[in-house]
């Protein structure tokens, strides 16, 4: 297949992207990435070198429609990873999400329309998030399944939820092969250091203070990113259009429970005292609106698709850990902005 990727130089875009051209041989994919600060063509250089003839990155924005028209038109599926995705950020400015996430998609979809009509041969998935569903009470016995309704409560989820909505009109009303993915909170590789994985572990390695939001008593449903991958990859090959379709890890971990078992493999694999560790913890204000627990059935995947994670949470965190220790490089370049600029001046207009 020839997949336009979007977002591919993000933290599920770019091990998405080395999934694709990995496990298929015939794929082409072009990765349409504005290089926001989030975004790092370096999350790809072993692409760049292993798979030149199969790949290539074009700087531009989603929400550009003459960009856009082209790449969608000569694409056979859209793969719609990009997306202002972190939610503090959204608190303090929802403008970006507003854009790229609702008008953005819009744009999208409305490229594929144009281009695609119809035409069940093609596929356009969108990657939503499990934070369109709200929250569940800690001793909430359910998980959100894809009927749940939905119920955004921080702007960022709101604005996902806007591209879900859009994404499931434009098929509704247009027939367009719309497929839709929900998934729960990712950690692995190439994650950028401002998510709570690894801005804990940056920051331990650091000695820095261990910021958590209010109790930490707070639950995620975590997910390795190849899981992740794979689930997407499925979905886009085998998915019903206008199916929705969770993905989730059923590891479901507060905050704090997490973070000690982080600082415990820190400590194993640097020799560093856990007491002092420990120490670093600051329970800091609470993030405002906070969501308190996100629960994923994925039943439905695993029922019509056969998946079901692979990597299990104790060893996924191992290994993740292990890659910030060993990638000190990538940390510092992907939060230096002179490295952003330089790569900014390099693919413009391509
Ligand atoms: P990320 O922030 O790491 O990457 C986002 C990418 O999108 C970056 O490369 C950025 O440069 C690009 N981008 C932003 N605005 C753009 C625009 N206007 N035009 C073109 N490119 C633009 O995000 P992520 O964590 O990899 O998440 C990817 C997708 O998966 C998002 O849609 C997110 O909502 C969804 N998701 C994420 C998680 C998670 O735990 N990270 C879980 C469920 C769903
Ligand atoms: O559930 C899927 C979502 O998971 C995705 O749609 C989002 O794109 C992704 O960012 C993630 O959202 P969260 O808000 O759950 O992730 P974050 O890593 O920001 O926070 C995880 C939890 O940790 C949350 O309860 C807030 C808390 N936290 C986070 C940070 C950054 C802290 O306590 N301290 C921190 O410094």
């Amino acid at each position: 297949m020839r997949i336009l990727v979007t977002g591919g130089c993000g933290f599920i875009g770019s091990n998405f992207i080395r999934h694709l051209l990995a496990n298929h041989p015939a794929d082409e994919v072009v990765n349409l990435d504005l290089l926001t600060y989030a975004g790092n063509p370096a999350n790809l250089a072993d692409v760049q070198a292993d798979y030149a003839g199969r790949y290539r990155l074009i700087r531009g924005d989603i929400c550009d429609a003459e960009l856009v028209a082209p790449l969608v038109a000569e694409a056979e599926a859209v793969a719609h990873f990009a997306a202002e995705s972190h939610v503090d950020r959204s608190i303090s400015d929802a403008g970006a999400f507003v854009r790229t996430n609702v008008l953005g998609t819009q744009t999208l979809l409305q490229a594929a329309l144009a281009a695609w009509g119809g035409d069940a041969s093609r596929r356009f998935l969108y990657v939503s998030t499990d934070e369109v569903y709200g929250a569940l009470a800690l001793d909430d016995p359910r998980r959100f399944r894809e009927d749940w309704p939905l119920d955004p409560k921080s702007p960022y989820s709101a604005s996902k939820a806007g591209g879900d909505l859009l994404a499931r009109a434009y098929h509704h009303t247009h027939g367009l092969p719309v497929l839709v993915s929900r998934c729960s909170n990712n950690y692995g590789p190439y994650q950028f250091p401002e998510k709570l994985i690894p801005l804990m572990i940056l920051n331990a390695l650091a000695g820095r203070e261990l910021p958590v939001y209010g109790d930490g008593l707070y639950v995620r449903d975590w997910l390795h990113v190849e899981d992740h991958c794979r689930a997407a990859d499925l979905i886009l090959r085998a998915g019903r259009p206008g199916e929705v379709y969770n993905i989730g890890g059923g590891n479901e971990r507060s905050n704090l429970d997490l973070l000690h078992a982080l600082l415990e493999l820190v400590a194993q694999r640097t020799g560093r005292d856990i007491g002092q560790l420990r120490g670093l913890i600051r329970h800091v204000k609470d993030r405002p609106g906070h969501d308190r627990r996100y629960a994923i059935d994925a039943g439905k995947l695993g029922a019509e698709l056969g998946w079901s994670p692979r990597v299990g949470l104790d060893q996924g965190l191992a290994a993740t850990v292990a890659w910030y220790l060993e990638h000190g490089d990538w940390c510092q370049a992907v939060t230096s902005g002179a490295y952003r600029d330089y790569y900014r001046r390099m693919y413009d207009g391509r």
